[in-house]
């Protein structure tokens, strides 16, 4: 390293401001990132971060500010530019083509073509393969993007990121469809990756990562620069503090067994082609129950199967004691059962939409009069209802939903079912992407909809997530229902034990 670049950080960014229509997004925001450190940058959804990142990426261009590296200041004209420059970016939001191949995807752009055609496929393949070797991944250079798992679009991403030869690299949060093991993988990768020319920034929602992957942590807030902690120093609480400017006061875990409801929606003998076999559960007004397991241990597919998205085998899915016959999320709706899924950009939202009108999305019959007529003043006041409610950050409930930052798409599409008066509510990861502060306001809305007698099925990845919300736990192994606990019963250690059993009895008690 030569006495210039001992001196002076990887980059440096002084002064940034950027608004949009409506929105300041930055303001005078300033970052340090030092030569052969892993930098997170933290804040609620909506404080800034991807724009920020965004503008080092060059994707937009910034309204005032300084951006130096190596201590040369520069100006950044553009995404091949910063690619140029060495500065590489994984998104929020996936940005595969799915019909490619996992090699076009990564050297897209990059490649000289003869009509729309990757000129040689085998050397493509090849050099995607030497890539892979030397990043120690397991990927099928030639595999259609589309077939991958979302776990291992994320691999590509970062494959693609890591093949610019980036001294900067740039992670919005990589982690937030990963598992345990992947996001292990992930980290050995950003390890191998730092040297003393390079640095990373991390963005994430997740406080425990920070602790083992950063070595100091960045704080935005409204768009502004908080501070910056050295985070072998700082309790997480503090770094929690910074970003809501409050104090979060996280409530006890619910008193076991609460509800005493009716059954609201019965499984029977569950099963599917590929995976489930024999689920049964009851889930009752009051309660929400908690599922929890491994990824793969097939807690979506119940879901997917109650909601007629998947085709069952064999079983009943019985609404108030009667079995009812549903196709498709829509007839499920209909008879009262909303599903929130996993995959939001899919099936969550339009994002070419407005607000408000995502958020009545899945009730716009009642927001039409016997004549046709749209009631748009109650569609406005729907709108704002739960724009409130969850803090959902816009400048108006008629911005685009594209226009919003990821996390607060997402509370978008909570509120879509909120607002849909549901008997039977699934949750499918409610909380990914979204920061500490609006969990907490996430579990209380949930918890007030089971006390006005939802019945409500939660399933997360996240055990402490699972234990501070569900009134019960069903915990799933490899297509099963391995353990249905109580809450009281269950902790950390037999929640994880049960998720890596395979039950020899099949079925559990209800
Ligand atoms: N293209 C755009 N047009 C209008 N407003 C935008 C645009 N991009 C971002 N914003 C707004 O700028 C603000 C900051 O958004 P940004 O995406 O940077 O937040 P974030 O910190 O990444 O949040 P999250 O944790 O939810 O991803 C938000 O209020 C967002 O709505
Ligand atoms: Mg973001």
């Amino acid at each position: 390293m030569s006495a210039v670049e001992a001196a002076t950080s990887l980059l440096d960014i002084e002064g940034v401001s950027k608004g949009f229509p409506g929105v300041q997004a930055l303001a005078d925001v300033q970052l340090e990132l030092r030569h052969g450190e892993v930098l997170a940058l933290v804040g609620e959804n909506g404080a800034g971060k991807s724009t920020l990142m965004k503008l080092l990426a060059g994707i937009y261009t910034p309204d005032a500010g300084i951006f130096r590296l190596n201590g040369e200041e520069l100006v950044i004209e553009g995404p091949r530019h910063a690619q140029e420059l060495g500065i590489s970016i994984i998104h929020q939001e996936f940005n595969l083509m799915s019909d490619l191949t996992v090699a076009q995807n990564i050297f897209i752009g990059r490649e000289r073509r003869t009509g729309g055609i990757f000129l040689d496929e085998r050397a493509l393949n090849r050099r995607a393969q030497d890539l892979f070797d030397r990043l120690g991944l397991a990927l099928d250079p030639s595999e259609p993007v589309e077939r991958l798992t979302v776990a291992r679009q994320q691999m590509v991403e970062i494959a693609k990121a890591l093949s610019f030869d980036a001294k900067v690299l740039i992670m919005d949060e990589p982690t937030a469809a990963l598992n345990d093991t992947e996001v292990d993988v992930l980290f050995e990768l950003i390890r191998r990756f730092r040297t003393p020319e390079t640095g990373v920034i991390y963005i994430s929602h997740r406080m425990e990562e920070l602790a083992r992957i950063s070595d100091r942590i960045t704080v935005l807030r409204d768009g502004r620069y908080v501070g910056t902690r050295i985070t072998a120093e700082t309790e997480p609480r503090e770094i929690i503090s910074l970003m809501v400017g409050r104090e979060i006061v996280g409530e006890q875990r619910p008193a076991s067994a609460a509800a005493s409801g009716e059954p609201v929606l019965s499984v029977r003998g569950l099963t599917t082609r590929n995976l489930l076999r024999d689920v049964g559960f009851d889930v009752r007004a009051g309660e929400i129950l908690g599922f929890a397991g491994l990824m793969g241990a097939g807690r979506t597919e119940v879901a997917r199967a109650i909601v007629g998205a998947d085709r069952i085998e064999s079983g009943e899915i019985l609404v108030h004691g009667r079995a009812v016959n549903i196709s498709n999320p829509a007839e499920a709706a209909r008879h009262g059962i909303g599903y929130l899924s996993e995959d939001r950009k899919q099936l969550g939202v339009l994002l070419e939409r407005s607000v408000r009108e995502n958020i009545v999305l899945a009730s716009l019959r009642d927001y039409v009069s016997g004549l046709g007529f749209v009631n748009g003043s109650r569609i406005e006041a729907t709108g704002r209802e739960y724009v409130e409610k969850l803090r959902i950050k816009t400048p108006s409930t008629a911005q685009l939903v594209k226009n919003l930052s990821g996390g607060n798409q997402q509370k978008v599409v909570i509120a879509k079912w909120l607002a849909k008066d549901c008997e039977v509510l699934i949750f499918d990861e409610p909380t990914r992407g979204i920061d500490v502060g609006a969990k907490e306001e996430i579990y209380t809305l949930l918890r007030q909809l089971a006390d006005q007698g939802k019945a409500i099925i939660m399933i997360s990845s996240e055990l402490p997530e699972v234990l501070r919300l569900a009134d019960r736990i069903a915990v799933m192994a490899e297509g099963r229902l391995t353990a249905m606990l109580d809450n009281a019963e269950a902790t950390q250690e037999n929640l994880m034990d049960y998720a890596t059993r395979f039950s020899s009895e099949g079925t559990i008690a209800r």
